[in-house]
């Protein structure tokens, strides 16, 4: 393979803008424009999508946005996902939710990507979960020719575990730069098992998906929902910030180098996490976040 080799993983915005919801956000056309060219002005140039979002609507209404103004296009870098087959409307030809990691899905899946999304090339193209069935060498085969054609410039995975990783890197000569992962407050499962580690041992950039426990942070009505909310908003109050600032600071302070992957469709409370960026938590106050999502002391 000729891949560019990435020593630094992921070269991206520490913090990136997700559109798995934008079909929820009832935008125009020229809405979409509007929140693109927001989010980077705002120096947040990563735009995370997948095939399925919207029921495999949302990188089309991005696309469409998009045409408006293609010469925004070298301005981001376009991360989506592919591997998931979903039964939807518009996919009648699909009828169990499973997994596809055949080169021939994989390649098909990718052309869409770039019709819906209106442009030449993905920068970083993630399997979106992992898959039993899936061929680490079939894979390894389609990335390079999607490399070799220009449609892809770098891989990554989703919600893989270090040892999916590791199998499907030791068939690749170019490192897989992203894992994206469920990271919160409220999901502490990918700080204990290995994926963090594994991240920084091999500079890949994770991605923290639901950042904010998909609002759960906000409006959460479970015993560990209400501890971790107290808490946070206490730090918020010593800090002078807002709860949602005091959850990006915890992900940025992990030594990992965590992206998150924001959820909103409004732009101020993306302008508000980007503020988050020079907050700088103490080990005491990223300890108490632990302690009450854990709900006991650490050992
Ligand atoms: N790889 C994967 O398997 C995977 C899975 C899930 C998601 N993702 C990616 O991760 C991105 C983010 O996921 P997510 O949407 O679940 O992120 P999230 O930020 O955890 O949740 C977004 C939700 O939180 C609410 N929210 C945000 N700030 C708030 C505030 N200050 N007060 C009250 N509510 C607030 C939002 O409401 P408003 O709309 O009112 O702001 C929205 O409903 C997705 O777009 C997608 O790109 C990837």
């Amino acid at each position: 393979m000729r891949y560019q080799y990435h020593p630094l993983g992921f070269e991206g915005s520490r913090i990136a803008q997700g559109f798995w919801r934008l079909q929820e956000w009832n935008m125009t056309s020229a809405d979409t424009l509007s929140f693109i060219e927001d989010c980077l002005d705002l120096g947040v140039t990563t735009f995370d999508h997948a095939d399925i979002y919207g029921g495999y609507q949302c990188e089309s209404l991005f696309g469409e946005a998009l045409k408006q103004k293609p010469a925004l296009r070298d301005k981001m870098e376009i991360v989506t996902k592919c591997g998931i087959l979903l039964p939807s409307e518009s996919r009648p030809d699909i009828q169990v939710h499973r997994y596809d990691y055949r080169a021939e899905h994989i390649l098909a899946s990718v052309d869409q990507s770039l019709a819906n999304l209106q442009c030449e090339y993905i920068d970083t193209l993630l399997l979106h979960r992992p898959s039993p069935l899936m061929d680490a060498d079939e894979i390894a085969q389609a990335f390079d020719l999607l490399f070799t054609l220009g449609k892809v410039k770098h891989f990554g995975v989703s919600n893989f575990t270090t040892r999916q990783f590791d199998l499907l890197q030791s068939r690749l000569d170019a490192p897989l730069i992203i894992n994206q992962v469920e990271l919160s407050p409220l999901a502490l499962q990918h700080f204990e098992d290995g994926t963090l580690d594994h991240a920084q041992q091999h500079a890949v950039t994770p991605m923290a998906w639901s950042p904010f426990a998909g609002g759960d942070l906000f409006s959460g009505v479970s015993d560990k929902a209400k501890r971790v909310q107290a808490v946070l908003a206490e730090i918020a109050q010593e800090k002078n910030c807002t709860v949602d600032q005091a959850v990006i600071a915890w992900l940025l302070r992990h030594p990992a180098g965590i992206c998150p992957v924001m959820g909103s469709g409004k732009i101020a409370r993306l302008a508000t996490a980007v503020e988050a960026m020079s907050i700088q938590l103490s080990d005491d106050d990223w300890f108490r976040v632990w302690i009450a999502s854990q709900g006991q002391p650490v050992p």
